[in-house]
């Protein structure tokens, strides 16, 4: 950003700002973990509901409350006023107007007890929203509440263990679908053959046009190759949105028989898609391996179908690189060779191991890992035949990288699988061809989904998580396991650093200022958990001595201290860890 900004761009700037601002504001925070057993406590209960009460859910009959209070309003959708918020005063008004109706109904709903009544008088009044339509929607957050307040997990443990019946209940994310409450039951995850599902499909139409929107305005053209990271969990929980969005890129469609079940793929014409095919390498986690046997076939006849197509190299990228390999004297299975994963029976890329044990001098070591962990080639009937070159020849076409992110929950800095992934593949890349790529998520749980570079999202998470007291008090409420937590996310910020670089400098300055240098918060930090303290320490001057950070001396010095005593302290204790 630049500090001078002309008078004339100052309103679009602080639009721009207050919109960002709207974003962290909004953002739901996980505060606290999941004790099992325990009903989880809420202590931002009306955060979660307003979240669940955005989406429309056709299913359930229940419309999403901003857009009944959009639509009452005489406004235009709530999905638009989001997206055009930044862009437009009249759009933030007339959004700021809606959610603020909304934020109280929900504070009326649940100071009510859970009565559908008032907020449902409040809206009609206030918005003119027909009662019957607010009506369903806050039965339906009744029946969320209720569904929050019980917890039978230790009780079907136990049944489990002595070979009785659990009820069985769908897996998922709260937000994504209510019915996984309540929790303890036994769950189930998805039809394989139902992937991708029409809600995933219809879902990856804004998200693939907002990704390839994105790449135009940055680049002005449209990328020919895209490395996307597929995860099982994920395909699971949002029914394929993953396996949806390659297909679309590819400008392929689901082929569905009489029962439902995916059996192929029909080719979009070129005049209806209105873009170029865009080649798409995958690299697919081993549990997707596992799952998704039918989508790994359908993905793979997707690439060799478009492959085969009698159309302009231009508007088909996956042909144009066919037929160059072919011209350099590979075969066309190889040529269309597209779907990488780990050697049959193995898991993981191990890229997030080297790093947090500081096992690696030059990052194009963690990008190599990443390919020998994960050439091993499927689709076609191959069981994952090792495939080193096909995939480092693919890889190095690859101009933007992208994963899929279905959960505010769980994002990219409270877990090390996503830098592993999309960092490694990322780092992968760039060795291969010499260039950094774009690297893209989406955000797909928001009202209006959206794409985010990864700088942002590194933004975003520290803003909204690492550095905001209402997520790290949450963690420390549960003592030396909220400490490791904290540890961990400043570990995978880290992981991005090493794989990408896409992590500001004042990112590890204010983790250092909140956790180490403030000597009250790394008084709480250090009774709890010595060890993780020290782990923190250690990470920020290691990625000091990696450049990550140019501090000033007697931060560093500061670091140096803490360091030592905790080392002498854990020495004296003797403790190997633990609570
Ligand atoms: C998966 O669901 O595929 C997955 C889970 C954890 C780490 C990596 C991948
Ligand atoms: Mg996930």
């Amino acid at each position: 950003m630049p500090r001078e900004i002309p008078p004339e761009q100052r309103d679009s700037y602080v639009l721009r700002l207050y919109d960002q601002l709207l974003e962290i504001e909004q953002r739901l925070i996980p505060t606290g973990l999941h004790v099992f057993g325990r009903v989880q406590s809420h202590r931002d209960l009306a955060a979660l509901l307003r979240a669940v009460a955005s989406f429309d859910r056709p299913e359930m009959g229940v419309r999403s409350l901003p857009g009944l209070v959009a639509e009452g309003l005489g406004y235009p959708d709530y999905r638009l006023l989001l997206r055009e918020s930044a862009n437009s005063e009249e759009c933030t008004r007339q959004r700021e107007h809606v959610e603020d109706l909304v934020r109280q109904s929900v504070r009326l709903f649940l100071d009510g007890g859970c009565d559908a009544g008032p907020p449902a008088a409040l809206l009609a009044q206030g918005a003119g929203v027909p009662v019957t339509d607010s009506r369903a929607i806050f039965s339906f957050l009744a029946g969320l509440v209720d569904g929050l307040s019980r917890n039978q997990e230790v009780e079907s443990l136990v049944a489990a263990l002595r070979g009785d019946y659990v009820p069985p209940g769908p897996g998922a994310d709260v937000v994504q679908n209510p019915e996984i409450l309540p929790t303890g039951r036994n769950t189930y995850a998805v039809n394989p053959y139902a992937i991708p599902s029409f809600g995933a499909c219809r879902k990856s139409e804004t998200i693939v046009s907002s990704m390839l929107q994105r790449y135009l305005s940055e680049r002005g053209r449209c990328p020919e190759t895209i490395g996307m990271v597929l995860w099982g969990m994920d395909n699971i929980k949002t029914q394929g949105e993953g396996v949806a969005q390659a297909l679309l890129l590819m400008g392929a469609e689901p082929r569905r028989d009489s029962l439902n079940r995916v059996t192929g793929t029909d080719v979009i014409p070129l005049e209806r898609l209105g873009r170029p095919r865009i080649d798409v390498v995958m690299t697919v986690s081993g549990i997707f391996r596992d799952l998704f046997g039918t989508s790994i076939e359908v993905l793979d006849g997707a690439v060799r179908s478009a492959a085969a197509l009698d159309e302009p190299l231009e508007m088909n990228f996956i042909r144009k690189h066919v037929l160059q390999r072919q011209g350099a004297g590979a075969s066309f299975a190889d040529a269309a060779t597209r779907l990488f994963s780990n050697a049959a029976g193995n898991y993981g890329t191990n890229v997030n191991f080297m790093v947090s044990d500081s096992q690696w001098e030059r990052a194009d070591e963690l990008g190599d890992l990443f390919i020998t962990r994960k050439c091993f080639a499927y689709g076609r009937g191959l069981e994952g035949s090792a495939s080193r070159e096909l995939m480092e020849q693919a890889l190095s076409r690859v101009e933007l990288t992208y994963q899929n992110v279905d959960s505010t929950e769980v994002g990219i800095t409270d877990v090390d699988h996503y830098f592993e992934y999309l960092g490694g593949m990322t780092r992968a890349v760039e060795s291969q061809s010499g260039r950094r790529p774009q690297v893209y998520l989406s955000d797909s749980l928001a009202a209006a989904p959206r794409i985010r570079a990864l700088d942002e999202v590194v933004r975003l998470e520290t803003r909204t998580k690492t550095l905001n007291p209402k997520w790290y008090e949450g963690m420390l409420e549960h003592g030396y396991r909220g400490v490791a937590e904290i540890e961990h996310h400043v570990s995978n910020t880290f992981g991005w650093s090493a794989t990408t670089g896409a992590v500001d400098e004042w990112v590890y300055q204010e983790i250092a200022d909140r956790y180490l240098l403030d000597t009250a918060m790394l008084e709480r930090l250090r009774s709890m958990n010595p060890h993780s303290t020290r782990g923190l320490a250690a990470r920020l001057i290691e990625a000091q001595g990696r450049g990550f950070w140019k501090p000033a001396n007697e931060v560093m010095d500061r670091l140096f201290e803490v360091v030592g005593a905790l080392e002498d302290e854990i020495e004296r204790e003797g403790t190997g860890g633990g609570p």
